[in-house]
């Protein structure tokens, strides 16, 4: 009996049931999003990831970081001059992991919320993008 019931639970262990979760919680994208990136791809105050979105029939550049644990996204364009914000391919925090710089005039913004905090962008914001994390990638909600 103990081992029939070992056998139709798998070979999974008290303790380890947490990877059934995972499992079932690896693919439960919502209709109208779309997957930008692993993970993995986005450390802590490290490099970038670039993509595009569809706004209003044009395709914009944009990118994502990860900023105290969360994944954020904005249009890359600053709120100064609509210039993309880079300073090196997928590079957006300055020296010290502090804020988001924008390469042309050295705009600063909040990472955690797209606000400027220093430059010439003076009371503009970057438009953030609703963005989650599940199963290891990071998904854009493209609508709703
Ligand atoms: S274009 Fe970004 S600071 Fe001027």
């Amino acid at each position: 009996m103990a081992e029939e019931e070992r056998l139709s639970t798998g070979s999974a262990r008290p303790g380890q049931s947490g990877e059934r979760a995972d499992e079932a919680d690896a693919n439960p994208v919502e209709a109208g999003a779309r997957a930008i990136c692993g993970s993995e791809e986005l450390s802590e105050r490290g490099d970038g990831v670039r993509f595009e979105v569809d706004r209003e029939g044009e395709t914009l550049p944009a990118f994502a970081i990860r900023h105290e644990g969360r994944v954020r996204a904005y249009l890359n364009r600053c709120g100064h001059i609509a210039m993309e914000l880079d300073w090196n391919h997928v590079k957006f925090f300055d020296a010290g992991g502090e804020y988001l710089i924008c390469s042309t005039h050295g705009a600063l913004y909040a990472p955690d919320s797209g606000a400027c905090r220093g430059g010439p962008c003076r009371g503009a914001k970057l438009a953030a993008l609703d963005v989650f994390e599940s199963g290891g990638k990071v998904y854009l909600k493209t609508e709703g």
